[in-house]
């Protein structure tokens, strides 16, 4: 009896023990302090030793380290990052501009006024114009290093115009709304847990031990001040927002000079307003004193300068009615609520339906069909339930249930050990064929025009198609017999059909639906191998050496090809003809650090093969090419390398080893 309840006790902690890593490593929202998770593991470990045969390779204490071995090592601030001090309301800016106005008596002075990035903080170090650290604020004295993550963000220079002997910038690093959306409907498909906001999103994805997941995450940054320069001064804020452009940082141009209370309501007023159609979220504005001196003069509390404010907007929260809670079924069989709401208007669009990801969400807000809800918008473009009114309810709420059994096979319903989806694991259940088939024609993935869901509903209840391969053999009389097909989109059907066997080969490996395999991971992968097959039958090791290809992505492709339906797949459209060719598919990535540089590669490397070099180099922009001459920027050798090495020496070209070649991609 006292085994069967350990035995429960040691699946429970499991699953407690892996929900607060997620939160902690995935979400940064640790859930415990450490001690107490630290107590869990201990009961665990303890357990485990009790009952040998129960350690399993995937429990929590079998993965390297406790928590505080998988942090970053930390870095101390060359000055402290300071925050800032709150405004809510147009008094409290007025009080501002009145204290700081008032020690210079009637001197000249301005203010700039900037957005607020709902981002996270990051300070980067330059010695001699070369980024040399990249760091986390931390508690603003000390950070953690993150200089490998920092180096994937998109646009950021790793290089300077001008090498000044060192310049300190601080900046905001941030998930633009587009791709927070994105990455969140990927985690809801493979049953992932969902980000609250593109901060915590952004945060996440810059705090991973993997630089490979940061990269796939695209993170952005917008540089805003110098926190240390030496070798040049500066009299205004706004010389250094300029100094700081010209030297290849991206800087938000949408500032404002202002020096009045109406400019200042003018700018809040306009962008309260416009901010949804910026690219990126922002939670208010930050005006600031433009004379550096004066900022200095004004000095700072023990939290915040006194020369800079932020400027809040209120959160636009809307309440409405959660009508019903509705199930859909996604490619990889997860199911997915979603609150059926009273349509309202939040942030300049109608809703009336919002994802509320699993049954956990639901259950954690307390959310009941019928009950008065809060909505707003995530990252102001993913509509989201925030809570319910309990004080609202009038008995006559219904307690949601995730179902027992699949609403489209009848099928049981599980729910993974360690996951927080509910899935469907009936792998020839109808709603996989179906989801699959309209992704695989969607714009994200082949493209086929005229081709929209409801099509792809009628093919399949006319037993018209199984499988995507089953779209190449469509013959013209079966289309006519559909609903409002008539000849003339039946031939441009066809055609479009046709025409998509010519798509290029990432377009097609990201159709296939490979969970975590989306657009970006597949251009990489067409850069690396020579045609789909390659790809699919790769051994692991081989896919996780390519850069952006991280451990769960290759395990997920090697799944993936080990189910027969999916072979069989892959062998029709070779069949009919869809082109499965990779090679000369070498895309550029977003980060060119090789441009304008070039290298010969030679001898045997050791974890690469030549063509792997090749196209890791194009990849980020540089040019490979076989001879050395005084033009080669390095030369990259091997095992066995002969007379190219001996020519790099003799003209004095600097020589990589490929582990040197290597950190160059850190
Ligand atoms: S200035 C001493 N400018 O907001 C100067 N901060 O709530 C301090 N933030 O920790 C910061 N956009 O992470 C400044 N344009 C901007 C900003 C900005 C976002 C963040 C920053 C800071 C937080 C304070």
């Amino acid at each position: 009896m006292a085994k069967k309840e350990d035995m429960k006790r040691i699946a429970s902690l499991r699953q407690e023990i892996e929900k607060h890593n997620i939160a902690y490593y995935e979400l940064d929202a640790p859930t415990i302090p450490d001690d107490q998770y630290d107590k869990l593991v201990r009961e665990l470990a303890d357990l485990e030793a009790k009952y040998p045969e129960q350690v399993v390779e995937n429990s929590p204490t079998q993965k390297v380290g406790g928590r505080a071995d998988r942090k970053f090592q930390t870095v101390s601030h060359i000055r402290q990052l300071l925050s800032l001090g709150n405004a809510f309301n147009l008094e409290e800016l007025q009080d501002f501009l009145r204290r700081t106005k008032q020690p210079f008596a009637d001197a000249e002075m301005d203010y700039i006024f900037e957005h607020k990035i709902d981002g996270l903080t990051v300070a980067l170090t330059y010695e001699n114009g070369v980024l040399q650290l990249g760091a986390t604020r931390g508690d603003g004295l000390v950070g953690e290093n993150v200089t490998a993550n920092i180096k994937t963000i998109k646009g950021l220079p790793l290089t300077l115009k001008e090498a000044l002997p060192k310049l300190v910038v601080r900046g905001e690093a941030y998930m633009s709304k587009a791709h927070f959306a994105a990455l969140n409907e990927q985690r809801d498909e493979t049953g992932e847990a969902v980000f609250a906001n593109p901060r915590n999103a952004a945060a996440g994805s810059l705090r991973q031990l993997d630089a490979a997941i940061t990269a796939e995450r695209e993170l952005e940054v917008l540089i805003y001040d110098i926190v240390y320069v030496e070798g040049k001064t500066f009299i205004t804020h706004e010389e250094e927002l300029t100094y700081l452009r010209e030297q290849g940082f991206p800087v938000n141009p949408l500032y404002k000079k202002v020096s009045t209370i109406e400019e200042i309501d003018d700018f809040i007023r306009y962008w309260q307003e416009q901010r949804h159609s910026l690219p990126f979220e922002i939670d208010g504005l930050v005006l600031k004193v433009n004379q550096l001196a004066m900022r200095e003069a004004l000095g700072a509390t023990a939290k915040a300068p006194r020369g800079a404010i932020a400027y809040k907007f209120p959160a636009e929260e809307v309440e409405t009615k959660l009508l019903d809670i509705e199930i859909s079924l996604g490619r990889t069989g997860v199911l997915t609520p979603t609150a059926i709401l009273t349509p309202v208007l939040v942030a300049g669009s109608v809703i009336s339906r919002a994802s509320l990801h699993n049954a956990d969400l639901i259950r954690e807000r307390d959310l009941r069909i019928g009950d008065a809800v809060v909505i707003r918008k995530a990252g102001d473009v993913i509509p989201e339930v925030v809570r319910a009114l309990p004080e609202k309810r009038t008995g006559e709420e219904r307690v949601f249930a995730m179902p027992e059994v699949c609403p489209e096979c009848g099928m049981p319903i599980v729910q993974p050990e360690g996951e927080v989806a509910h899935r469907c694991i009936n792998s020839s259940c109808p709603s996989r064929y179906r989801e699959r088939l309209i992704y695989f024609v969607s714009a994200g993935g082949m493209d086929i025009e005229g081709l929209g869901p409801q099509v792809v509903l009628q093919l399949l209840s006319h037993h018209l198609v199984a499988d995507p391969g089953d779209l190449y053999t469509l013959k013209r009389e079966d289309l006519l017999s559909l609903e409002r097909m008539g000849e003339k989109s039946v031939d441009n059907l066809l055609r479009a059909i046709e025409k998509s066997k010519s798509n290029p080969g990432y377009q097609l490996l990201t159709a296939l639906g490979i969970p975590l395999v989306g657009e970006k991971a597949a251009k990489v992968l067409a850069g690396f191998f020579s045609d789909i097959d390659s790809v699919l039958t790769a051994p692991v090791e081989r896919l996780t050496a390519i850069h952006e290809i991280g451990g769960k992505m290759a395990a997920s492709i090697h799944q993936w090809y080990e189910m027969e339906e999916n072979r069989i797949l892959i062998e029709k459209l070779k069949a009919v003809g869809v082109n499965m060719d990779l090679s000369g598919e070498l895309l550029l990535g977003d980060d060119l650090r090789f441009s304008g540089m070039t290298f010969v590669v030679t001898g045997t490397m050791e974890t690469k093969t030549r063509e792997e070099m090749k196209s890791l180099i194009a990849y980020y922009g540089g040019k490979a090419t076989d001879s050395v001459s005084k033009k080669t920027t390095y030369v990259v050798v091997g095992e066995n390398a002969g007379s190219k090495r001996d020519k790099a020496i003799a003209l004095n070209i600097p020589i990589l080893s490929e582990a040197e070649f290597l950190t160059m991609l850190e």
